[in-house]
């Protein structure tokens, strides 16, 4: 181990622990815990606390860790929470480095405050806090068991971080039942101080850490998750199980972009993001970390199926479809590969159809041809039980194929379906790590998961970009709003903003009354928008506060009556300004651009298909702030109405560097300018390469009071 005394590797392999709480009660947590650090062979000091002093498990009790001689770099403190926050002054003055609160008492049942206090009292003093509300931690280079687990922790090399006690105390034993051997298993609990992205700090280089696994349930502080995340997914792979699909985290439809913004969608966009694969449940998850763990990098992209059913291999291509795995489509190769091995009535086109009259024999012969053809990538091998088949030769055939394939580094994945004799080779196989599944889809998942890894790994990290924004001029528009108690920018406010960091508005003009409105259109020109002005008025077009493409002077006096009208039947006693007039956007493609302070993840932008459907169409895509350009060429990629950015029947290929640039002056913007709570520019009408883009609506929220302005 290196660095300094800080460093996160003394948690993963202390020279000394010590148990604050140690019982002499077998039935109790502390006496479990030091049990399970005895037994695990741990082989620095350790050190069990009590007042009341003996021997517990053969181990001297010291009655306080102040009794404690030389240096002590965890504690695991299992007392009742009212005497944590003395215990952990004592183990500060001790110039702890690490304690691992176990106890329950805190946030978790509304104790804020409680354990606010011994996080801040443990910060200042320079220890860092693990939990509170854990159930410990495991790691298999100290061979430390410090969990009220069952013990008997395989080691191995996936690392697993748990938010939920329950499921990562379950998941000790179901790891052990699917023969998944753990590196690390760490509880983050309340996550008070110790968060994930400490953790991966050290998981990423590991080496013993061939995948990293976590549950999470909520991102508290995102940023330095995010890039941990990129870090950690280029090494190795990297698996999250979220719980809390709900869409709490949207904010009330005061912008687009918080109610588009489910929390969900955000996360998984952000995983997808930072190369991290998303699995639906933990069964998913310790697939994908079995597979991956086992599994060397495809050489290609061209995946072929072998299958002995007709139905299974079409079930596998659908799969292969939905989850990004390409099937190799060289009809005369395959033919030439798979002939020789392929009864007459079967098929060599991808599926490749070994029939039901398939025996082990047929199929080794059709999995060693896979494996020699350097133009096959990866395989997909699917076994229907057959009355045909010699089913004691399932297994050895499976193993064979697996262990060639091994030493080939081709990576290949088995699913069989079938009986009793089936499900006994599964089972035979699964424990000796051979990837083979029940399921069809959960096959190819993993080859798909694969292939994600991979792809995201292969590419050179990315430089951030931000843009350099006058800040101080944004900064006194903000105070100007501000100071007139409102919490959003009027019209005026929001074209100043873009006209300081260059984003094209159409030309526009405020009227306070008729004759103004009048003025202002014959100096834009003709045809014109007319817009209400009101801070009471923030959805325009559902008021009736907006009329387009006014061609003269009388269609302009009666849209303002119009909207004065319906605006004030709208919204009753509204402070109404004025209108906006402007210039008559022509059309191109109308998306929607914006940026918004996520509670988990911090600054965060949207791209996606703008106009009045918006809400509609949820075609949106998110990226964690900051970003680079492939980035955010990435994000723009996602949304299904790509294409008519392309240019579709005919047009031209529109303008995307403005695009670009848009959606990163907008990121630059919400991560800068801590007043802005939520900026949204819809639409962001854009038109053929070169002819730019123009915004010609934009939304800013401001942050609450306490919120400063940029801080440039
Ligand atoms: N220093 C050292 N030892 C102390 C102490 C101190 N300041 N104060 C008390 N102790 C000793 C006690 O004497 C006792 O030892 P004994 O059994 O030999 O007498 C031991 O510490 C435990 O104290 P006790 O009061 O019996 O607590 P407990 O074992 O019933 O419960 C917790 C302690 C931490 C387990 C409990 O408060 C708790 O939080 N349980 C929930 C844990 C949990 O679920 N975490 C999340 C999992 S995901």
């Amino acid at each position: 181990m290196t660095g300094s005394a800080s460093d996160i590797g003394y948690l993963f392999e202390p020279r000394s622990v010590a148990v604050i709480g140690a019982s002499h009660n077998p039935a109790k947590i502390g006496y479990k815990i030091l049990q399970n650090i005895v037994n695990g062979g741990y082989r620095g000091r350790i050190y069990p606390v009590n007042p009341r002093g003996g021997e517990i498990l053969g181990q001297a009790v010291v009655p306080s860790v102040d009794e404690i001689g030389g240096e002590l770099d965890v504690v695991c403190t299992c007392v009742p929470s009212q005497y944590v926050f003395e215990t952990v002054k004592t183990c500060a003055r001790k110039a702890v480095k690490f304690n691992l609160v176990i106890s329950s008492g805190f946030s978790e049942v509304g104790n804020i405050e409680g354990e606010r206090e011994i996080t801040n009292y443990a910060t200042k003093h320079g220890m860092r806090i693990l939990g509170p509300n854990i159930f410990g931690m495991f790691s298999a280079r100290a061979s430390l068991d410090m969990t009220f687990g069952p013990g008997g922790i395989q080691p191995g090399n996936v690392a697993i971080i748990t938010q939920s006690g329950a499921l990562g105390l379950a998941m000790i034993g179901k790891t052990a039942v699917e023969n998944i051997g753990i590196s690390a298993m760490i509880s983050v609990g309340n996550k008070a101080d110790i968060a994930e992205a400490d953790l991966l700090e050290y998981l990423v280089d590991d080496e013993q850490t061939e995948s990293i696994l976590m549950y999470i349930e909520g991102i508290r502080d995102g940023a330095p998750l995010v890039e941990m995340l990129k870090r950690a997914a280029r090494k190795k792979p990297v698996i999250v199980i979220k719980s809390g699909r709900s869409k709490r985290g949207a904010s009330a439809a005061a912008s687009h972009t918080g109610s588009l913004a489910g929390s969900d969608d955000i996360f998984s966009a952000i995983m997808r993001q930072c190369g991290v694969l998303r699995a639906e449940s933990v069964k998913e998850g310790f697939d994908l970390c079995k597979f991956l763990s086992n599994t060397s990098r495809p050489a290609g992209p061209n995946a072929v199926i072998i299958t002995n059913g007709g139905g299974i291999g079409v079930l596998a291509t659908d799969a292969c479809e939905k989850y990004g795995v390409g099937l190799l489509d060289d009809a005369e190769g395959l033919r030439e590969t798979f002939g020789p091995v392929t009864p007459d009535f079967g098929s060599t086109k991808n599926p490749i159809d070994l029939t039901g009259g398939a025996t082990s024999d047929h199929y080794a012969a059709a999995l060693d041809a896979a494996l020699e053809n350097p133009a096959i990538h990866t395989v997909v091998a699917l076994y229907c039980e057959t009355a045909v088949f010699d089913a004691e030769n399932l297994a050895p055939m499976i193993q064979e194929s697996s262990r060639k394939y091994q030493a080939g580094e081709k990576p290949i994945v088995f699913s069989a379906f079938g009986g009793r004799s089936t499900a006994d080779a599964l089972s035979t196989l699964s424990k000796q790590r051979i990837p083979i599944f029940d399921d069809v889809y959960a096959a190819v998942a993993c080859l798909g998961g694969l292939y994600a890894q991979h792809d995201y790994a292969k590419h050179p990290p990315e430089r951030s970009v931000e843009i350099a924004l006058d800040f101080a001029a944004i900064d006194a528009v903000l105070r100007g709003a501000r100071r007139e108690g409102r919490s959003f920018l009027l019209a005026a406010e929001g074209q100043r903003l873009m006209e300081i960091v260059g984003i094209p508005m159409p030309l526009s003009r405020m009227a306070r009354n008729l004759d103004d409105a009048v003025a202002a259109a014959e100096a834009i020109g003709y045809p014109v928008v007319m817009k209400i002005v009101s801070r009471d008025i923030l959805h325009k077009s559902d008021a009736g506060g907006v009329a387009l493409d006014l061609e003269d002077r009388e269609e302009v006096i009666d849209a303002y009556q119009a909207i004065m009208r319906s605006c004030r039947a709208a919204v009753q006693g509204a402070h109404i300004t004025g209108v906006e007039v402007s210039e008559m956007v022509k059309s191109g493609v109308e998306l929607i651009v914006g940026g918004r302070r996520d509670p988990g993840f911090g600054p965060v932008v949207m791209f996606g298909l703008g106009g009045i459907y918006v809400e509609v169409m949820k075609d949106v895509s998110f990226r964690a702030v900051p970003l680079g350009r492939a980035e955010v060429l990435g994000m723009m990629e996602e949304i299904r109405a790509y294409p008519l950015l392309l240019g579709v029947r005919g047009e031209e290929r529109k303008d995307m560097n403005s695009v670009v640039d848009a959606i990163l002056k907008v990121a630059t913007m919400i991560r800068r300018c801590e007043g802005i709570s939520d900026i949204e520019i819809n639409p962001l009408v854009v038109y053929e390469e070169g002819a730019g883009s123009r915004a010609v609506d934009v939304r800013v929220l401001l942050a609450s009071a306490e919120g400063g302005g940029p801080d440039a």
